[in-house]
């Protein structure tokens, strides 16, 4: 038996996960279903979306993949409705989706810019505005977006990512207070450097380990199944009184 938490409120509970075939949302799609919630997912990635809900097809609820690509927002609401179709009202919204290609200051075009923060901060405004109906309907959801220790750390190299995600704090903040009388709670979930498949690919150097081993305060390696406990926590009603705060998870980085 997991000697970590089950949430008795997450039961049969309708969750929203963007961005979930893999990654970090990966792993939230497999955590929630796992306490007996009916997930939903969005993402661009068939392959791995599809592989994802076979896998877990066994589940109380067998999630449900949507392919859509989220910075077409149009897509996004369509994905959201095919999501409300299957599980009834979305009173949980995990904005995690999000793209943190490296980009030189000197090649950074308009169109690129606005594309990075297509990816990065606009899909989550309009996610929790769409999904904000149901909760309001339902008395009350949780909204948790996902932000980033990196623009805290000043890492350079890809301003667009980094100042998205300083955004997104402010984005829960604002929400938080619009949403408030409706009982909607509004968090920013803020990994630190967390030891996925495609960050052990593409960037955990020797040197980047060494930079993880002198700025983390415990010695461990931080891993999808650390941010989606906390995703947990917010997302129950354990967390009923937390709106509008930075929840950090990121072995005391910062
Ligand atoms: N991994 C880390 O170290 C880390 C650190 C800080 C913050 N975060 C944040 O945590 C969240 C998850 O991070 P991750 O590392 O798992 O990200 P990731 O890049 O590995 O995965 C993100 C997921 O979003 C999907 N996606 C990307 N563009 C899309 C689009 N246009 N439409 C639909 N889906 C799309 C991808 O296919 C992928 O499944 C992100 O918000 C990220 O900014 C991650």
């Amino acid at each position: 038996m997991s000697r970590f938490a089950r949430y008795p409120s997450l039961v049969d509970r309708t969750v929203l996960v963007t961005g979930g075939a893999t990654g970090i949302g990966g792993t939230l799609v497999r955590e929630f279903a796992e306490q007996g919630a009916k997930v939903g997912f969005i993402d661009i990635a068939l392959a791995p979306g599809l592989a994802l809900a076979r896998e877990l097809e066994g589940s109380r609820h067998a999630p449900l993949f949507v392919e859509a690509d989220l910075t077409d927002i149009a897509a996004l609401e369509q994905a959201i409705a095919a999501v409300r179709e299957r599980f009834g009202p979305v009173t949980v919204l995990l904005n995690n989706a999000a793209n943190d290609q490296r980009h030189k200051i000197e090649d950074t075009t308009p169109d690129y810019w606005d594309k990075a923060v297509a990816v990065n901060l606009k899909h989550q405004f309009f996610a929790a505005r769409n999904v904000a109906v149901d909760m309001k309907q339902e008395g009350g959801g949780s909204i948790v977006n996902f932000g980033s220790i990196s623009w805290k750390l000043k890492q350079g190299g890809m301003p667009a990512y980094t100042t998205s995600k300083a955004a997104v704090q402010g984005l829960t903040r604002s929400l938080a207070r619009d949403f408030g009388p409706f009982n909607i709670r509004v968090n920013t979930l803020v990994p630190g450097w967390v030891m996925t498949e495609k960050q052990l690919r593409l960037w955990v150097t020797d040197e980047g380990r060494a930079e993880i081993a002198r700025g983390q305060c415990l010695q461990q390696a931080l891993m999808p199944r650390h941010i989606a406990h906390m995703a947990l926590f917010l997302a129950a009603d354990d967390s009923a009184m937390c709106t509008a705060q930075d929840f950090v998870v990121d072995g005391g980085w910062t």
